[in-house]
């Protein structure tokens, strides 16, 4: 059981990004406003498929998209930390599973969902690690909706072959000799990556394979030191392969850093498994072995949702197993129910259930399972000061990690 953090100080809201509201306007009393960062792609073919099963299963009630588009929620959460702060809160909004719901807790900003879970039978229907990751001080605050996995590496068959690359590295060593070998191939920027959060996956992909499972766990617990040596080798590790990456990694999304994998120009991308698309090749980041770094999507009833009665049926759509069917097969990840069969989900997906079921679970920080939202945005700051630093200050970046650790490690 974990339990929450005192309530950050909301940082300074510049952001102003329109809401993408659906054609027609809904009836402001049977509206339920979803709010999300599913705005396009796979993300939005999945949360369609969850809004037929509402609109099925939730007669009186219709649903609103409160989409802000940007990967893992870069503009929505400030959008939504702004409505929150002005008490305009939407009827439900996205949030990963873990630490990053503790700072919304300790304010009170959402309510307790234990007794639904025991009325919707969803306590028996989790995996129980994942119920204790959900509890705080004994009560459970949100519904999960998917398990995604961060640490895939995505690949271009074609460039691969043309660097004679015939088997997916096994360590970080043969990947750093892969991408050299794509380098004298002629693939110039052989690694593609994106901005700040996907640069902090990257980082925690090259942390699980330097530290272990345990040694990186302790890293957002106060057991791993991350002062200590074996962090300055992963990030040793970490500049080199950012030196294999796009120089113009900084202004990309993840879908434009896809995008070089799929117009063939970089030949490998570490990213979560959103990121699924036909032709590409997969394997697990070198080196982190049978871990299965999770995250998971979930929806809350915040504390003065307008419409409580709309946002308890959209909660039990996502927490029934036709909507997490639904939902999942079209989005790519897999339910966090541990009833619902493989059927209708591709290979990948049937895969990523039997390593879910048998591998290591790991926290991830950059989709909020490990950190609290404060504790990433001050890591990720971090990551972009060093991305585009000429000169690289490896010390400089290690001190930076170690001092956003100190300050958010509570006891
Ligand atoms: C994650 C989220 C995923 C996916 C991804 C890219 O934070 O959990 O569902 O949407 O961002 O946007």
């Amino acid at each position: 059981m974990r339990f929450p953090r005192l309530l950050a100080a909301a940082g300074a809201l510049t952001l102003l990004v329109a809401p993408a509201c659906g054609a027609e306007k809904p009836d402001p009393a049977t509206k339920v406003e979803v709010f999300t960062w599913w705005a396009d792609g796979d993300e939005k073919a999945g949360l369609d498929a969850l809004v037929g099963r509402f609109t099925a299963g939730c007669p009186g009630h219709e649903f609103e998209n409160g989409a802000v588009a940007g990967g893992a929620g870069v503009n929505a959460k400030q959008v939504l930390a702004a409505r929150i702060q002005r008490n305009d809160p939407p009827d439900t909004f996205q949030v990963h599973a873990g630490a990053e719901l503790d700072d919304y807790i300790a304010a009170g900003r959402v309510q307790d969902l234990t007794a639904d879970y025991a009325g919707w039978g969803l306590r028996q229907a989790l995996p129980p690690g994942l119920v204790e990751d959900l509890t705080v001080n004994g009560k459970i605050y949100s519904v999960p909706a998917d398990i995604h996995r961060a640490n895939v590496v995505w690949s271009n068959p074609e460039l691969l072959a043309g660097a004679g690359i015939t088997r997916p590295p096994a360590t970080l060593g043969a990947l750093m000799a892969d991408l050299a070998a794509l380098k004298r191939s002629g693939v110039e920027e052989p690694l593609a990556l994106g901005r700040d959060w996907t640069q902090l996956m990257l980082l925690e992909a090259v942390l699980i394979s330097d530290l272990g499972a345990e040694g990186f766990a302790g890293l957002f617990n106060g057991a791993t030191d991350w002062g200590g040596s074996a962090v300055t080798g992963a990030l040793e590790d970490y500049a080199a392969l950012l030196a294999y990456s796009n120089a113009d990694r900084d202004s990309r999304d993840w879908p434009d850093a896809r995008r070089l994998l799929t117009d063939g120009k970089a030949a490998y991308l570490v990213m979560g498994d959103w990121a699924a698309a036909d032709g590409l090749g997969h394997f697990t980041f070198p080196g982190n072995g049978r871990v299965f770094q999770w995250l998971a999507d979930s929806f809350v009833l915040p504390t003065g949702a307008p419409n409580p009665a709309g946002t308890r049926c959209w909660l039990r759509t996502v927490a029934s197993a036709d909507g997490q069917r639904a939902f999942n097969r079209a989005k790519g990840s897999i339910p966090a129910r541990t009833d619902v069969g493989g059927e209708g989900f591709s290979a990948y997906q049937v895969g990523a259930m039997a390593d879910w079921r048998s591998g290591t679970p790991v926290p991830s920080c950059a989709h909020g399972s490990a950190c609290t939202q404060d504790w990433q945005n001050a890591v990720n700051a971090a990551l972009g000061v060093f991305s585009t630093a000429t000169e690289k200050d490896l010390a400089g970046l290690q001190q930076a990690l170690a001092a956003t650790a100190a300050r958010y490690i509570r006891g």
